[in-house]
């Protein structure tokens, strides 16, 4: 049994409660599908958190973005990242022995753009394309089979992704099925192969503005919606000043 999570983007209120959810159901192993960083107030103690906790974590194009630079980024989210920088960067010199700083800096830059396990693949976007690649509903709506044939070439047998900030699953037989479709609980087909997406625990996209992270447990996922004080985040979000409003805005109603 292990858990998933992903696209945290510095909003530690959620990790927390998520963290607290995931101790409850009496799981130790726990995978991040990458996306610590971006939009929120507290990258760095999301950073330290998921270094503790998390087995193994991917690399996501806001983490890959905050070390290389924000290319083809909105000014909003472009904006958080160079703020984010500001914070994890670490000062040469000094007479400060904080080693927090340098090693942040070395748990984004040496994060994998892909894990594997058994049969089971770990991306942060696509098999093809790790870090900037989106899967979503419109792939099976606008019929783009070349696309999906493509990503489950790639795929052994399941796929776990994250970075649309929207938990679903595409299968190979040209499906996409949402939480709602498989009442929050979805069985690894033994005759097709699925990429499941996690959802998203700092930024939910899906209108559900609950933190969303999945458990595996025996070929059974389970997708979780956890509570958590939005409107302390939105404050926090506030006061740091750099952070544009809508980044609290959208939180509130989970787009
Ligand atoms: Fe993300």
């Amino acid at each position: 049994m292990f858990a998933i999570i992903s696209d945290i983007h510095g909003n530690f209120e959620a990790l927390n409660a998520v963290v607290n959810d995931i101790g409850s159901q009496g799981i130790d192993r726990v995978f991040c599908l990458g996306d610590v960083v971006g939009y929120g107030p507290q990258p760095a103690e999301c950073i330290d958190l998921v270094r503790k906790m998390c087995e193994v974590c991917l690399c996501g194009n806001h983490d890959y973005a905050l070390v290389y630079g924000a290319t083809g980024f909105n000014a909003v989210a472009a904006d958080a990242i160079n703020y984010h920088r500001n914070i994890l960067m670490p000062q040469l010199g000094g007479k400060k022995r904080d080693d927090a700083p340098l090693k942040r800096w070395t748990f984004l830059k040496d994060l994998l753009f892909r894990y594997m396990e058994e049969d089971i693949l770990f991306v942060h976007g696509s098999p093809r394309n790790p870090i900037n690649e989106y899967i979503t509903e419109t792939d099976v709506k606008w019929g783009l089979e070349r696309k999906i044939h493509e990503i489950f070439s790639l795929v052994e047998r399941i796929c776990f992704i994250g970075h649309t900030h929207r938990p679903g699953i595409l299968n190979s037989k040209m499906e996409f099925l949402t939480t709602t479709d498989v009442n929050d609980e979805y069985q690894f087909p033994t005759d097709h192969k699925a990429v499941i997406n996690v959802g998203s625990i700092g930024q939910p996209r899906d209108g559900d503005p609950r933190a969303c992270y999945a458990i595996v447990d025996n070929g059974v996922v389970r997708f979780r919606r956890v509570p958590y004080d939005v409107e302390a985040v939105c404050r926090k979000i506030q006061e740091t000043g750099l952070l544009d409003e809508s980044l609290a805005e959208r939180l509130k109603v989970g787009k």
